[in-house]
């Protein structure tokens, strides 16, 4: 990505100085170009693994969101609860690869010494929204998880490592990257609101928020975690 990000703008990383150390974000850190072009990835994506609406742990009740993954595991849920699975719940089949690009803006923004292993897709409509909660399916926290924004703005909230911690809440824009690391890693968050029609990226308009994530502690097989398969790490 260093190459690709050469000609834009610089996007200084901003130190969020309350709350848990380790939350940085990057203001456009991809420019109109770079978004443009990771939709036209994600368009891919999603036309062999489809958005799908989850459903809550136990009550089954529907998300506003709807979802889809790319990369050897991906993030899901149904009334069995959490999981990461190597496979689309509605298809059945894998998800799609982890397209390159976003490998090598995980590389950029983490330094992290191990590729993702998932890529959670989230689309948000007008009237969706995601409810506080902490990242916490993965093995390894070590890892950060790393939060890229696609179309309409949202206004993001984020707290601290217990659910009633002080919360803070800032808009999120197209282009903007968000590092959640260190302390941060487990930093309760969510998204209160869409702020409808404040992007043309999108034709069919919404926010488009991608999440890569590591599962499994490096070298840890992925099968080990329950989610079978061989799958290089
Ligand atoms: C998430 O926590 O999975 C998504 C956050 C966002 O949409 O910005
Ligand atoms: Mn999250």
């Amino acid at each position: 990505m260093k190459e690709a990000l050469a000609a834009a703008p610089v996007a200084t990383p901003i130190p969020i100085t309350a709350g848990p150390s380790g939350l940085r974000f990057h203001a456009y850190y991809l420019d109109r170009v770079q978004q443009e072009a990771l939709l036209a990835t994600l368009r891919q994506v999603l036309h062999r693994a489809p958005l799908y609406t989850p459903s809550m742990p136990k009550s089954g009740r529907p998300f506003t969101v709807r979802m889809s993954n790319c990369g050897p595991l991906g993030w899901t849920s149904d009334q069995a609860g959490y999981r990461y699975q190597p496979t689309h719940p509605e298809t059945g089949r894998p998800w799609p690869p982890l397209p390159g690009v976003l490998i090598e803006i995980w590389n950029d923004l983490t330094g992290y010494p191990y590729p993702p292993q998932a890529c959670l897709i989230n689309y948000y409509g007008p009237t969706a929204k995601m409810g506080l909660h902490q990242d916490r399916d993965e093995q390894d926290f070590a890892a950060p998880v790393v939060s890229l924004s696609l179309g309409d703005s949202c206004l993001f909230r984020v707290g601290g490592l217990k659910r009633s911690d002080p919360t803070r809440s800032f808009r999120l824009n197209s282009g903007d990257a968000l590092v959640l690391g260190g302390e941060a890693r487990l930093a309760f968050h969510g998204v209160d609101r869409i702020f409808p029609d404040t992007s043309p990226l999108l034709a069919e308009t919404g926010r488009l928020n991608l999440t890569l994530r590591r599962v499994t502690r490096p070298n840890v097989a992925i099968a080990a975690v329950g989610c079978g398969g061989d799958l290089p790490l």
